[in-house]
C-alpha cells in the first residue's frame, strides 16, 4: 500500500488507520514547508515507511517504485490552496496534474500495475454547483466582484427569482470548476480514469467536502476555516463571518473521511466509481462560528459583510450513493468534531497565533 501525500492531514490519519488494520504501508511525501512548517514533525507509526520525495519529479517516483511495488495506491499528494491557486497556477498544476502523470509514467517504466487506485478529489470540482429556482435547475456563473460588492450573495437564476442550492452528486451534478485548484483536481480524475481503464485496474474517486479535525495544519495560512475559527476562538478573539453569514458548507470530520477511504480500499469497485464524501449536513459559516465561540466561551461572532472573490456560495452533497456503495456512515457531529479539534489544539500551544509569530 502506497499513500502519496501520506504525511499530510488526511494521509497520516489514513496511514495510522491502515497500519492499525495490518496493512504494510509506505508513504511518499515531499513534506511541503507550507503544510509542515520548516521542522516537520511527522506523526506516523514506526511500521510505516516514509519516503521523502516529490511526485512531480520523475527520478523520485522511480526511486520509490524500486523499493515498493504497491498493490494499492491512495493518491493524496497535492497543492491544496484554493485561493492561492489563482495566482500560483503553475505550481498547482505541476504537482496536481504533472505529479499524477509522473506517478503513472513511473509505474509504466517499472512495468507495475497496482490492483487498485483511490483518488482524493474535491467538491471544488462542482464550483457553484446546481441550483433550483421554481422547477428549473440551473448552473450559475461564478459570482462577480461587482455582484459581491453590491451584497448580492446568492447566485442569480435565469429569471432573477430566488434560488436554492441543490446537494451535489457525482451521478447528476456537472463539474464546473471555478478556480485552478478545482480544475487540477478534475484533471486528476480524468487522467486516472483514462490510465486505469487502459490498464484494467480499479479506481475509486472520492470527492471530499470540507475536511477538518486533529492533525490539520494550523501553521498553514491557507488551511480551512474550521481550524482557523477553532484557533481564534480558543484565543478568545471575535470571529469575523463573511458575506451575510449564510455561506453553506458540509464540514466532515477527518475520521469519517478516513473510514470512507478505508471502505473504498476494502471494497474494490466492479466499475470506476465516483462518490461524494461529506457529513451530509449543510452548515452555515455563521453557525460554525457560533459553535466554535460557544465551546470556547469566546465573544459572539460578527457578520462583517466582507467577501473573497472566488468563494462559492454553497457546498453540500448527497452522501446516499457513498453510504450504499461503501456501507459507510459518517459518525461525527460538528459539535463533537469541533470539541476534538479544540482538545488537539490545546495539546499544541506552539500552533497559537502568538506562538506562530
Ligand atoms: N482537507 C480537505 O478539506 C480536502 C477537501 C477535498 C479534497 N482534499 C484532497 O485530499 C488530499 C489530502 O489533503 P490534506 O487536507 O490532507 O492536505 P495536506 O496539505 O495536509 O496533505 C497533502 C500532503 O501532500 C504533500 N505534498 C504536497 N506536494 C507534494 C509533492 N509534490 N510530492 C509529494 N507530496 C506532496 C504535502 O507535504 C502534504 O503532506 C489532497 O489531494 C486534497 O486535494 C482535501
Amino acid at each position: 500500500m502506497l499513500i502519496t501525500g501520506g504525511a499530510g492531514f488526511i494521509g497520516s490519519t489514513l496511514a495510522r488507520r491502515l497500519a492499525h488494520a495490518g496493512y504494510d504501508v509506505a508513504v511518499m511525501d515531499v513534506l511541503h514547508p507550507q503544510v509542515h512548517g520548516r521542522d516537520a514533525v511527522i506523526d506516523l507509526p514506526p511500521t510505516v515507511r516514509l519516503f521523502t520525495g516529490d511526485v512531480a519529479h520523475a527520478p523520485d517516483c522511480d526511486a520509490v517504485l524500486r523499493l515498493v511495488q504497491p498493490s494499492q495506491i491512495v493518491h493524496l499528494a497535492a497543492e491544496t490552496g484554493t485561493a492561492q491557486s489563482l495566482s500560483e497556477a503553475t505550481r498547482h498544476s505541476s504537482v496536481n496534474v504533472v505529479g499524477t502523470t509522473q506517478l503513472l509514467d513511473a509505474l509504466s517504466r517499472a512495468g507495475h500495475v497496482p490492483d487498485q487506485f483511490v483518488l482524493a478529489s474535491s467538491r471544488a470540482v462542482y464550483g457553484e454547483g446546481a441550483w433550483q429556482s421554481d422547477a428549473e435547475i440551473f448552473y450559475p456563473q461564478p459570482r462577480s466582484h461587482a455582484q459581491l460588492q453590491a451584497g448580492i450573495w446568492d447566485p442569480q437564476g435565469p429569471t432573477g427569482d430566488p434560488a436554492v442550492p441543490l446537494p451535489s452528486a457525482a451521478s447528476r451534478t456537472e463539474p464546473r470548476p471555478t478556480n485552478i485548484y478545482a480544475a487540477t483536481k478534475l484533471a486528476q480524475e480524468h487522467i486516472m480514469a483514462a490510465w486505469t481503464a487502459a490498464h484494467d485496474t480499479d479506481l475509486s474517486v472520492l470527492r471530499l467536502q470540507n475536511v477538518y479535525g486533529p492533525g490539520q495544519s494550523l501553521t498553514n495560512s491557507y488551511t480551512g476555516i474550521v481550524a482557523l475559527f477553532a484557533r481564534l476562538s480558543r484565543e478568545q478573539l471575535p470571529l469575523e463571518v463573511y458575506e451575510d453569514g449564510r455561506i453553506l458548507r458540509d464540514f466532515v470530520y477527518v475520521d469519517d473521511v478516513v473510514e470512507a477511504l478505508f471502505a473504498a480500499i476494502q471494497r474494490p469497485a466492479a466499475h470506476p466509481r465516483c462518490l461524494d464524501i461529506g457529513s451530509g449536513v449543510p452548515t452555515t459559516i455563521h453557525e460554525l462560528a457560533r459553535q466554535a465561540a460557544t465551546l470556547c466561551d469566546a465573544p459572539e461572532p460578527v457578520v462583517v459583510g466582507k467577501f473573497r472573490d472566488g468563494d462559492v456560495r454553497a457546498a453540500r452533497c448527497d452522501i446516499g450513493p457513498a453510504t450504499k456503495e461503501l456501507d459507510w456512515h459518517p459518525k461525527w457531529t460538528l459539535e463533537d468534531g469541533l470539541a476534538a479539534l479544540l482538545d488537539w489544539i490545546d495539546g499544541h500551544p506552539e500552533f497559537s497565533s502568538r506562538g506562530a509569530e
